[in-house]
C-alpha cells in the first residue's frame, strides 16, 4: 500500500537486518515487516532532507570545535552530506521503509560512504532532539514563504485601490444592505486581516527558532558540546534552556497549525463574498476567466471553481488543526513516537494555505467590478439613512429621536416604493416641522460617503490616508490595475 503512493525510490529487494538497525544491537529477533511499514516516516518526513542535513553539518562543525571530532572528520562529513544532498534532489537515493526516517536514511548513506567516521556523527545527539530541530527549520523557512505569500495578496488588493477608488458598494450587516462603502475601503480591510496573520506568523516565528539540538534524548548529555554554537551556525535567536521540555515542545508548530487555519479562515471569508458578488442576483464583479471552470452538461456556466476550493480547502486545514491539538493531547514528557504524527498535517496545512495563496493574488489582481451595475442599484436599501440620523443629531435631536423619526421616514418611502430623497418635504415636516429644504443636501448615496469623518472610517479623506500608509507599509507601488 505504502509503495504505491509513495512517490520514491524503494529498495525492497535489499531490506537491512535488524542488525543493521542503528538500534539493532540489543534486539535478538528481527522487526515484523508490517511493524516497519508501519511505523516509517521516510514516505512523508524526506521533505526534510535538506533541514536534516543543514543540522547534520551545523552538528559536525560544532563536534569539531570541541575536540569530539577531528578537523578532517568534519571535512569529511561536510563533504559526503553535500553529495548526499545532490543525490537526493537528482532522485538517485535509494529509500528503504527499514530505515524508519530521513534522519537515518541520510545518517546510513554517511556510515556507507565514511565507515567510523560515519558512526560519529551522532554523538551527543538523538533523533529526538534532531527531528524537533529539522522540523523548527522547516517551519521557520515554511512562515517565511507563507509571509511573502500573505504580501503579494496584501499587493494585489492595494494595487486595486486606485481604479476603484470612486466606486461605492453596499456595506452589508447580516448580509443586509447597511451603509455605502468606498470600494478601496473593502479592499483594505483585508489588508488589515492579512497583516494580522502576517504578524501572528512573526510571533510563532521566534517561538519556533530555539535551538533543541543538544536536549539528546531528553536529558541533554555528559559530552563537552557548545549548543550556542550550534544555534548560531544554523540562524537561531535562542537555545531552549530545559531539554525535557523541549523535547516535548510542539507548541511553535500547533501555533503554526493555528495561523494557517486563520489564514485560510480569512481566504473562505473574501471567496464566500466573492462567490455571491459574482452572481447575477449581485452581479458586482467579473472574475478572470482564467480563474473560472465551465460546467460538462450546461454549455453557459462559467463557475468561479477557484474561490469554491479555496473556501473548500479550508475545512481540511481546520481539521489539521485540531488533528494536532488531539494529538499533543495526554502526553507525558518528554518525546513520544505520537510526535511522528505531527508532520503530515502541518505539511498538509503548508501545502493547502500556500497553494490558495498563490492563486488568489492573480485571481484578486485580474477581477473587475462592474461598475454600472453595482451604480444602478444604489439606492436601493436605504443605504443613506444612518447619516440622515446623523445629521438629525447634529441639528441637535437626539440619536434615539432621531433613529426612530428616520425609522417612519424609511418606512413611508417604502410604502411609496421610493428613496429618502423622493420623498416630498411635507413627509419630513410632518414629523419634524423644523425641517428644511436642506435635508435634501444631506441625502443620496454619494453624500452619505462623503460625509464620513472618523478615524479609520470609509470617508474619501480617510481612505485615501489609509491608502497612502499602506503603500508605505508594503513597500511597494501597486503593482496590479
Ligand atoms: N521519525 C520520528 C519522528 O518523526 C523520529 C524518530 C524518533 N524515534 C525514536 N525512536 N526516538 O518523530
Amino acid at each position: 500500500m505504502l509503495l504505491q503512493i509513495c512517490p520514491l525510490n524503494f529498495d525492497v529487494a535489499k531490506r537491512a537486518g535488524v542488525s543493521e538497525k542503528a538500534w539493532g544491537g540489543v534486539f535478538g529477533e528481527s522487526t515484523d515487516q508490517r511493524v516497519e511499514k508501519f511505523t516509517e516516516s521516510v514516505s512523508f518526513d524526506h521533505r526534510l532532507y535538506a533541514h536534516d542535513i543543514d543540522g547534520s553539518v551545523a552538528h559536525a562543525q560544532m563536534l569539531a570545535k570541541v575536540g569530539l571530532l577531528s578537523e578532517d572528520e568534519c571535512q569529511q562529513i561536510e563533504q559526503q552530506l553535500a553529495q548526499i544532498r545532490q543525490q537526493i534532489e537528482q532522485g538517485e537515493f535509494r529509500y528503504d521503509i527499514a530505515l524508519e526516517d530521513i534522519h537515518m536514511h541520510i545518517e546510513r548513506a554517511l556510515v556507507e560512504r565514511l565507515g567510523d567516521t560515519g558512526r560519529k556523527l551522532h554523538t551527543a545527539r538523538s533523533r529526538n532532539d534532531q527531528v524537533s530541530t529539522d522540523i523548527r527549520l522547516w517551519v521557520r523557512a515554511s512562515i517565511d514563504r507563507v509571509s511573502d505569500l500573505l504580501l503579494d495578496l496584501q499587493r494585489a488588493f492595494l494595487g486595486r485601490c486606485e481604479a476603484d477608488l470612486d466606486i461605492i458598494l453596499p456595506g452589508y450587516t447580516h448580509m443586509q444592505r447597511a451603509q455605502p462603502v468606498l470600494a478601496p475601503h473593502y479592499w483594505l480591510a483585508y489588508c488589515e486581516k492579512l497583516e494580522r496573520d502576517r504578524q501572528r506568523l512573526g510571533d510563532c516565528r521566534r517561538r519556533a527558532n530555539q535551538l533543541p539540538l543538544g536536549a539528546a534524548a531528553m536529558a541533554g548529555t555528559s559530552l563537552p558540546i557548545d549548543r550556542l554554537d550550534v544555534a548560531d551556525r544554523l540562524g537561531f535567536e535562542g537555545v531552549a534552556a530545559n531539554s525535557l521540555d523541549i523535547s516535548s515542545d510542539r507548541d511553535f508548530l500547533l501555533e503554526f497549525a493555528f495561523v494557517l487555519a486563520l489564514i485560510a479562515e480569512h481566504l473562505s471569508g473574501w471567496a464566500e463574498e466573492w462567490i455571491l458578488w459574482a452572481t447575477v442576483e449581485f452581479d458586482f464583479i467579473r472574475l478572470p476567466q482564467t480563474f473560472c471552470t465551465g460546467s460538462s452538461i450546461m454549455p453557459q456556466k462559467i463557475n468561479p471553481d477557484v474561490l469554491e476550493l479555496i473556501r473548500g480547502k479550508t475545512a481540511r486545514v481546520v481539521g489539521n488543526l485540531q488533528g494536532l491539538l488531539v494529538l499533543v493531547k495526554g502526553l507525558p514528557m518528554a518525546y513520544n513516537r505520537d510526535l511522528q504524527e505531527d508532520k503530515q498535517p502541518i505539511f498538509d496545512s503548508f501545502d493547502t494555505v500556500s497553494a490558495c495563496l498563490e492563486l488568489a493574488a492573480p485571481l484578486v489582481a485580474g477581477a473587475e467590478l462592474k461598475r454600472e451595475s453595482i451604480a444602478a442599484r444604489l439606492d436601493r436599501g436605504f443605504l443613506d439613512a444612518t447619516t440622515f440620523m446623523e445629521y438629525l443629531i447634529r441639528r441637535g435631536t437626539p440619536q434615539r429621536s432621531a433613529h426612530h423619526l428616520v425609522g417612519q421616514l424609511v418606512a413611508t418611502a417604502m410604502a411609496k416604493n421610493c428613496r429618502l430623497s423622493d420623498l416630498p418635504l411635507d413627509d419630513y415636516r410632518s414629523l419634524d416641522e423644523s425641517l428644511d429644504e436642506s435635508v435634501y443636501e444631506v441625502l443620496g448615496v454619494e453624500r452619505a460617503v462623503a460625509s464620513f469623518q472618523s478615524y479609520g472610517s470609509t470617508g474619501p479623506e480617510q481612505v485615501a490616508s489609509q491608502i497612502a500608509r499602506w503603500r508605505q507599509a508594503l513597500g511597494a507601488a501597486p503593482k496590479n490595475n
